[in-house]
């Protein structure tokens, strides 16, 4: 048996429940891993609030895409891992857990130098990052203006571009200013005047967008300040992206899945080494997810939201 955290309903964070299940051992070409940390991601409530739906065929809905533990038991034919490996779990579903059986091909070693917090919030963001700022082809000599730089996506982003020779424009709220400097980029404020307020940085627009925020705002900004629409992506305004012809990463893509695969051995080498930090935020026991999830869909700090189980 293992804690696992379920929606057995679709609604806000109180449908969620902390319940028992049971665990088979790892068949072929599985493993067995005990859970130190969880990555949580906006993803996660999305699957139960309805926003992708209410189909009472898919419920009980098991949460998580993102966790890093150990290998306790592996299954026939695994090999190249062995019981004792500290891993990264990414992608995943429903690895809000306390124990997860998960296929082989879904772990990749954790690096010694982060630690259980930081490799758990480290490849769902990462990957994303990674994906849309390869689809907007990011490189030296760019300016590229990234919207929600201070969230878990942007942050990852910012370092990323930046590492690549790029210039960075960041939107955050007031708080967040300085992070984002930290990150490297200039930090710019959200809200009514972005525009106005990232052509006093750049008077002939950016090359190239990544939204973050999927707000109007941010939609209509990068429209107006990048002349090259292939050059313009978001994560979370599919709707936008076809109706303007702009680009879009995720939501099931499997172009999308492949680099996000792809990515995982540069991103684990980067935060091993010290060039790529993930800030975590706050860390809560696996029984307050949903205290984590409510104050995640908040005015909340920079940084991952963990859940320890
Ligand atoms: N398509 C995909 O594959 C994919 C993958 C991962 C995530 N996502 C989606 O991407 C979004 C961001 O995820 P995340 O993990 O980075 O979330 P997060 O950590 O909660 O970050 C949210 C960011 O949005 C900013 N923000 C808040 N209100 C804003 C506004 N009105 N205008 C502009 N920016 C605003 C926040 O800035 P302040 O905190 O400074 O106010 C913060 O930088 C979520 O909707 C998530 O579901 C999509």
């Amino acid at each position: 048996m293992t804690k696992t955290v379920v929606a057995q309903t679709y609604g806000t964070p109180e449908v969620l429940e902390l319940v028992d299940i049971d665990l088979p051992a790892p068949k072929s070409g599985e493993v067995l891993v005990d859970v130190k940390a969880i990555g949580v991601n906006p993803f996660d409530f999305k699957l139960y609030s309805g926003a992708f739906g209410t189909d009472p065929e898919k419920l009980p809905i098991r949460l998580g895409g993102e966790a890093a533990g150990v290998v306790s038991a592996v299954g026939d034919g695994v090999t190249g891992v062995a019981v004792g490996d500290e891993v990264i779990v990414s992608p995943g579903n429903g690895l809000y857990a306390e124990q997860v059986v998960v296929p082989v091909s879904s772990i990749t070693a954790k690096p010694a130098g982060i630690s259980w917090e930081q490799a758990a919030g480290l490849l769902l963001v990462g990957g994303t990052a990674v994906d849309a700022l390869d689809t907007i082809r990011v490189g030296s000599g760019d300016t590229v203006l990234i919207h929600g730089a201070s969230g878990g996506v942007g942050a990852i982003a910012v370092q990323l571009a930046a590492a690549r020779g790029a210039t960075v424009i960041g939107t955050a709220g007031a708080s967040n200013q300085d992070y984002v400097r930290s990150l490297g980029a200039t930090p710019v404020l959200y809200g009514e005047g972005l525009e106005a307020r990232v052509r006093e940085l750049a008077p002939n627009g950016v090359d190239a967008a990544f939204d973050t925020a999927g707000t109007d705002e941010a939609v209509d900004t990068s429209l107006a300040l990048v002349t090259d629409k292939s050059r313009i992506v978001t994560i979370v305004a599919f709707g936008r992206a076809q109706t303007d012809g702009f680009a879009s990463v995720g939501g099931g893509n499997p172009a999308s899945a492949e680099a996000r695969l792809k990515a995982r051995s540069e991103l684990v080498e980067q935060a091993g080494s010290g060039h790529l930090t993930v800030k975590i935020a706050k860390t809560f026991p696996l029984a307050d997810v949903a205290l984590a999830h409510t104050e995640l869909q908040s005015s909340h700090p920079a940084g991952k939201f963990i859940l320890i189980p």
